[in-house]
Order: structure tokens, then C-alpha cells, then sequence
């Protein structure tokens, strides 16, 4: 059976821009109601009247998704709006670049806390009710990067591998208490992320087109969900390339996405 959006309440993090924000659209549009969390309150604000206009219902919530407690109060926020959450979309993140002279480590650290603790402390937000009431989904957004390290990329990729074996764990051990939970791993998106940023982008998609597919993942309740198809082969054969080709490959120009 496929899962329906329809009246879930739904918390989308990393909401005010990009993905997330086509992500809300799209499930609002499905009937899903909307928890929006981000740190921008204009574009939060923007886009949740923007569903409201649709006939779609959407609150919002300000966090940095690094912080704990911001994380914690921002869901206790909007369950008080929404009642019980049926479905978490941890997408909030960062694509800094690595520097290895000098060495990062402040890029390192924030890349960690946005990203992989920052998904943390939105599932720690909702789970014990999820597994109180033995319901609910658990969603991360991670990418193909997840898959092999890269030269100038290496800190991002660490950042979002964390998240598929944290994902896959959970999956397994909540499968059996009726939690479901889905990775999902794009390819090249066109948002703030990868403007401006000069090295090859093959198969980039709008983001439009990348909510709409993920949202179709999610009907289906898929485990993993890696694409675009071209790009998905083309990281699973790299991650078998001796190092001088992936060095030959790899952009000039260091950024993740
Ligand atoms: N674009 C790509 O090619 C691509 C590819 C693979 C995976 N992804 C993943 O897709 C997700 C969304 O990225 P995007 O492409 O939509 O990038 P984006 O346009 O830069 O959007 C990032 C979102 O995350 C939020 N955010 C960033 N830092 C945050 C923080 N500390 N606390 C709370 N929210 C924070 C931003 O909102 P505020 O600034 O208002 O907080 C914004 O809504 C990320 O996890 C990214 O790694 C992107």
C-alpha cells in the first residue's frame, strides 16, 4: 500500500529555501500539514502563507538546527499547532568546502553539527512519541556524496555517510515497531547550494523536479532512495576507481553539495 500525505502533520527542517521549501509545497499541496523549521523568518513566514493561499495549512518554527534546545522548543512549538507528528523531513544542511591548508576543523565541526546533529536532535525531538503510539516516518535528506570520499569534499561526505548508517540502523531496528524510515540521496540540485559554484554539475535537476521524485520515493515507502539513475552509476563505479582517476575527475573549484 502506497502511504498518503494526506492530514499527516509533517516537520520539514531547512525549510526557507531550496529543497525544503519544494519539499513543504509539494506535501502541503498533498494534503500534508506543514511544520516549518529553519532560521529565517521572512522566507518561513513567506512560504507559509504561500500554502495557506494554496488551501494548504503550514506553522513555523525558528532554529538552528545545531542547537538542541532550539531544535527541541521549535518541534514542541509546532506540535502545540499541530498535534502528534507523523512524519519528520530532516533536510536542513550545510555543503561548506574542505580546506586542508590550513586545516578546517571549524568547517568540519560545523559541517557535523548542522548536518548529522542536526538530524539528531530533530529525531530525538520525535521519536518517543512515534514510538509510543508504534507510528510514524522518519525521513533524512543525505546525498550520493554519502558514497565516496572526494578531494574537497571529504568533510561533507563524512557528514552525510554518518547519516546513511545512522539511517540504516534505525531502519532495521524500528522496522518491527511500526517506524518507518527512508534515506534519500540526490544527485545535483539547483538551489543556493550549487549557484555560483564553477565545476561540472552533470545531471542537475530543478529542484521541483527532485521534491516531486523523492515525494514519489516516499509513497513508496523506499528504503534508499539514490538518484538521478546516471549519477547513482557513476558513484557506485567510482567507488571502485583506483584514486588517480577520481583525482583526474574531481573539481577544481571545492564545494559540497
Ligand atoms: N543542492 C544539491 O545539489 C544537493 C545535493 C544533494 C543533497 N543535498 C542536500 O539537500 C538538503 C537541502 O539543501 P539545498 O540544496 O536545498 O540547500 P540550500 O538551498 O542551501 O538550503 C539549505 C536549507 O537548510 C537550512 N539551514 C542551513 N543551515 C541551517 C541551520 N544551521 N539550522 C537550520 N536550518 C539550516 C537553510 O535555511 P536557513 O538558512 O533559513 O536556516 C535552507 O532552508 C541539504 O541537506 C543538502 O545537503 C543538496
Amino acid at each position: 500500500m502506497t502511504y498518503s500525505f494526506d492530514q499527516k502533520a509533517i516537520i520539514v527542517t531547512g525549510a526557507a529555501g531550496g529543497l525544503g521549501a519544494e519539499l513543504a509545497t509539494q506535501l502541503a499541496a498533498q494534503g500534508g500539514r506543514l511544520g516549518l523549521v529553519s532560521r529565517r523568518e521572512d522566507r518561513l513566514r513567506e512560504l507559509t502563507e504561500r500554502i495557506k493561499v494554496a488551501g494548504g495549512e503550514a506553522h513555523f518554527a525558528l532554529a538552528d538546527v545545531s542547537d538542541r534546545g532550539q531544535v527541541s522548543g521549535a518541534i514542541e512549538q509546532l506540535r502545540d499547532r499541530l498535534g502528534q507528528v507523523d512524519m519528520l523531513i530532516a533536510n536542513a544542511g550545510v555543503g561548506d568546502p574542505d580546506s586542508l591548508a590550513p586545516f578546517a576543523t571549524d568547517t568540519f565541526e560545523r559541517l557535523m553539527r548542522v548536518n548529522w546533529f542536526g538530524l539528531i536532535y530533530a529525531i530525538e525531538s520525535v521519536l518517543p512519541e512515534m514510538m509510543e503510539r508504534g507510528d510514524g516516518y522518519l525521513v533524512a535528506v543525505s546525498s550520493l556524496r554519502a558514497y565516496r570520499g572526494l578531494p574537497g569534499f571529504a568533510g561533507y561526505g563524512a557528514s552525510k555517510a554518518a547519516i546513511n548508517k545512522f539511517m540504516e540502523g534505525l531502519r532495521v531496528e524500528l522496522s518491527e515497531q511500526g517506524i518507518d524510515v527512508t534515506t534519500l540521496c540526490p544527485g545535483f540540485i539547483r538551489t543556493a547550494m550549487t549557484e555560483g559554484k564553477d565545476f561540472p554539475k552533470p545531471w542537475m535537476m530543478e529542484p521541483e523536479v527532485a521534491a516531486r521524485r523523492m515525494i514519489r520515493a516516499l509513497t513508496r515507502k523506499r528504503k534508499v532512495y539514490n538518484f538521478p539513475w546516471q549519477l547513482t552509476v557513476m558513484t557506485r563505479l567510482g567507488q571502485v576507481m583506483p584514486d588517480w582517476v577520481i583525482r583526474r575527475m574531481a573539481p577544481r573549484d571545492r564545494s559540497g553539495t
